[in-house]
């Protein structure tokens, strides 16, 4: 007789990374849930994220030598076990116990990078308290120059390594999710007089604030090389290729339809990191083929902290990592640096998968 798997409390038990989203939506109600799988509008842009990644098809080579293989990468002068950063989630301690210390001390235990979200609790001071782990911090602009230098000031002085600006935010998108359920995150309930500096926010103030901190500067939410470029003459250090995982602007491209085109306009002159739809140790080659230095999760890493706490998203990580060491040595390379774009062509996608369900088959119909 076939043996029913035990009920998954415990992360160690995990063995497929489907069983996080199962569990992440069997512990919300409605309303959380759709928060953070749900995107704006027509939730086009979402899907297409998927979509993206789908259209990629793995081109192996064989007969190499491939013992040994590793998922180790640099990032912003600096040792990461998988290219990968968990991404900022705000309104976290809405849905995870802890907040965003869960997911600081997971990359903290794993071995990667955090980066945390300027809307989430508790601040930069207690993350950085929390672990000895080096740190990114994410800023939406709510107030004037004077409000971002005293946050800027109090990033650097708890040590974080790299300021991200989201730019990807001047408008709010219509999470249509969120408003037919009347479903407000804390982040969202911020007066409407602080919209307006993310709406004004234009080119001058990144150079304004480039000149005057000394911390190294990434621009998340970048979706053309026409933009890449401007980032990377303003001598910006980490071009960060989102649409804010879909929830942003509808109709827009997979990030992954992207990526090609900020790669080839940064010329080697920045660093390039991509997220959207990132859900598979195979999606994180397909990156790295293309000429990305790291990757981030924000669904994944939501649904995993909400399962399961810091074990949760550790696990996690180590499926994702041995999906992406399977990858690598079945394409025939060792690490991430002999990958090319060769490695890849372009293909029709499976049709009548989309979405969640085309990462996970297993998790059916209700997903
Ligand atoms: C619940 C949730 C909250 C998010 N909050 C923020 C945020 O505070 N700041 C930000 O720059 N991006 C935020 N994002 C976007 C993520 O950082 C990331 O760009 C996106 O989720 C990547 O796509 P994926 O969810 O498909 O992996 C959020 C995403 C989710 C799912």
């Amino acid at each position: 007789m076939a043996s029913q798997p035990t009920a998954l409390s415990n992360a160690s038990e995990i063995e497929v990374l489907h069983e996080f989203v199962k569990l992440a939506k069997a512990k919300l109600g409605p309303g959380p849930w759709d928060y953070i799988a749900g995107g704006a509008e027509t939730e086009t842009t979402l899907i297409r994220n998927r979509l993206a990644l789908d259209s990629l098809a793995f081109r192996p080579r064989v007969l190499k030598d491939v013992e040994n293989v590793t998922t180790r990468s640099r990032f912003m002068g600096r040792d990461l076990r998988m290219p990968v950063i968990l991404a900022p989630i705000g309104s976290i301690e809405d849905i995870v116990e802890g907040g965003a210390v869960t997911p600081s001390k997971a990359a903290a235990e794993f071995g990667i990078v955090h980066m945390l979200s300027s809307v989430a609790q508790p601040g930069p001071e207690e993350v950085a308290r929390s672990n000895d782990n080096w740190k990114l911090f994410q800023l939406y602009v709510r107030g004037d120059a004077g409000w971002i230098d005293e946050i800027v000031a109090r990033v650097i002085a708890a040590g974080y390594a790299g300021l991200a600006i989201t730019v990807d935010l001047d408008h709010y998108g219509r999470r249509e999710r969120d408003l037919a359920k009347r479903f407000k995150p804390t982040a969202r309930r911020a007066a409407p007089t602080v919209r307006m500096h993310q709406e004004r926010f234009a080119w001058a103030d990144i150079e304004r604030i480039k000149a005057k901190h000394k911390i190294p500067l990434i621009l998340k939410g970048i979706a053309t090389a026409e933009d890449a470029a401007e980032a990377v003459e303003r001598g910006i250090d980490v071009i960060y290729v989102s649409n804010h995982g879909g929830r942003q602007l509808d109709h827009g491209k997979g990030t992954m339809q992207v990526l090609p085109e900020v790669v080839a306009a940064v010329r080697g002159r920045a660093e390039v990191v991509v997220d959207g739809g990132f859900m598979r140790g195979g999606d994180i080659v397909k990156a790295m083929a293309l000429g990305a230095n790291a990757v981030g999760l924000g669904k994944l890493q939501a649904f995993a902290a909400v399962s399961l706490g810091v074990p949760g998203v550790v696990r996690m990580l180590e499926i994702l990592e041995d999906e992406a060491i399977r990858c690598l040595g079945l394409l025939g390379v060792k690490s991430f640096d002999q990958l090319t774009p060769r490695h890849l062509e372009a293909i029709t996608p499976i049709p009548g998968r989309h979405g969640i369900a085309s990462a996970y088959p297993l998790l059916g119909e209700d997903y």
